[in-house]
């Protein structure tokens, strides 16, 4: 199974991207290929910017590794409560060239952030909008105080409960 995995972040200390080469690591019998939401950076998405030039080739570049993937592994970070502007931005600009954005591929949705809420507002958000992009969630799993209970040096999810539950939640791919 060839599965797409990005941090819906634009930090480069991205922890979802730590959790994301984590999770990567925890999935058997698949082709991995782990993105960068900066390689698809656009303006700010603007109708008239969208009027007078179109839509940024890198919307249809995002578009097309989507399609190219049998399944998603996406974490969601979260500034004030939702998505963070890089995301959406990235979302939005695609959601114009082609609403259908996920394109009916299962989805594994993760979010973490250092606070005990784990990100847990976003996660639910894109959880709960993904069947409007056609997108279909197996699982989903915050995972709260990242700092707390992911290892950064060694890259690995120090709570065993937590692991135990992130590997629970990778297993529902398996089902696609
Ligand atoms: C503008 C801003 C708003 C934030 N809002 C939240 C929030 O609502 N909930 C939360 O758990 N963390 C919040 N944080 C902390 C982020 O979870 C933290 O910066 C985390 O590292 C972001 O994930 P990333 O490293 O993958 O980008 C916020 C951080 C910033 C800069």
């Amino acid at each position: 199974m060839k599965v797409l995995a990005f941090a819906a972040s634009n930090s480069r200390k991205s922890i979802n991207k730590d959790l994301i080469r984590y999770a990567c690591t925890r999935l058997t019998d698949s082709d991995v290929e782990i993105i960068d939401i900066n390689d698809y950076e656009m303006p700010i998405y603007n109708s008239d910017l969208e009027e007078a030039h179109g839509i940024p080739e890198a919307a249809s570049r995002f578009l097309d590794k989507i399609s190219e993937a049998d399944a998603l592994l996406i974490s969601y970070a979260e500034h004030n409560g939702s998505y963070t502007v890089a995301y959406k931005n990235l979302f939005d600009w695609a959601s114009r060239k082609k609403l259908e954005v996920y394109q009916g591929k299962p989805i594994i949705m993760l979010s973490t952030s250092p606070g005990a809420g784990g990100a847990k507002s976003v996660l639910s958000a894109a959880v709960g909008s993904a069947h409007f992009f056609v997108g279909k969630v197996m699982a989903s799993l915050s995972v709260p105080e990242f700092y707390k209970n992911f290892h950064r040096d060694k890259g690995v999810i120090t709570n065993p409960d937590l692991a135990a539950q992130l590997d629970e939640t990778l297993s529902a791919l398996q089902q696609a």
